[in-house]
């Protein structure tokens, strides 16, 4: 199934929130995650890594130094902004494209890491999202997610599916289950770590075994 609603959706949500989006998504409440996954990606120098749904780049500034960075995202004011942040910081290893996650335009096996930060609960089409980042890693490579995810508590998650139609209109999915996504792709957990406020949010890595 091809993303060909996804663009339009995309820039009616997020070029509106686009403008304050480093506000209610900046450091405060994800760069504690947005470091677990970093750390999670076991980047070693000279590493080639793709993020998908970059976003505004705000995990840019968070990579180390010795490795190479695309970011590629549908939403052309959220890439805007983090070209300014690249600007602004002056991140040198990294650089953001438009793209469709669910048809990347890189040839298979050629990212030793791929992340997705706050980026698979946002997707219209996250197996199809799952499948493409595993193509394009290369074999043994590690991809992370940092995401919301639906509870295992059995009153929270059932609170996560009665707010998904309203999530749903603001563009993301309140009650994706984490195991159950991986396994429609074939993929398994390695590490999992819970973070950000409450604990909510988790950064899980996988081995791309393929
Ligand atoms: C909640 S934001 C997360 C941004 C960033 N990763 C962060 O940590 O702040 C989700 C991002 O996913 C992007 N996105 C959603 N569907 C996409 C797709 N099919 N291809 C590429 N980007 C997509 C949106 O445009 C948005 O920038």
């Amino acid at each position: 199934m091809m993303a060909h609603k996804e663009p339009k959706m995309i820039e009616r949500v997020y070029g509106k929130i686009g403008p304050i989006y480093n506000f209610i998504y900046g450091k405060l409440l994800f760069n504690e995650g947005r470091s677990v996954a970093i750390k999670l990606l076991e980047i070693k120098p000279g590493a080639k890594i793709l993020e998908v749904g970059v976003g505004t780049g705000l995990t840019l500034p968070l990579y180390p130094h010795e490795c190479d960075i695309i970011g590629i995202d549908l939403s052309e004011s959220m890439l805007k902004q983090a070209e300014s942040l690249m600007e602004e910081r002056g991140i040198h290893n990294a650089k953001v494209q438009i793209m469709d996650a669910t048809k990347l335009e890189f040839p298979d096996n050629c990212f030793d890491g791929v992340l997705g930060n706050l980026f698979i609960s946002a997707t219209t089409y996250p197996e199809k999202s799952l499948e493409e980042m595993r193509r394009v890693c290369k074999p043994g490579g590690i991809i992370v997610l940092m995401n919301h995810f639906r509870s295992e508590n059995p009153i929270v998650g059932a609170m996560e599916n009665a707010l998904n139609p309203v999530a749903k209109r603001l563009g993301f999915t309140s009650n994706l289950e984490m195991v159950p996504l991986l396994g429609r792709v074939g993929m398994k957990v390695r590490k999992s770590q819970k973070v950000n406020a409450l604990n909510l949010w988790t950064a899980v890595s996988m081995v791309n075994d393929k």
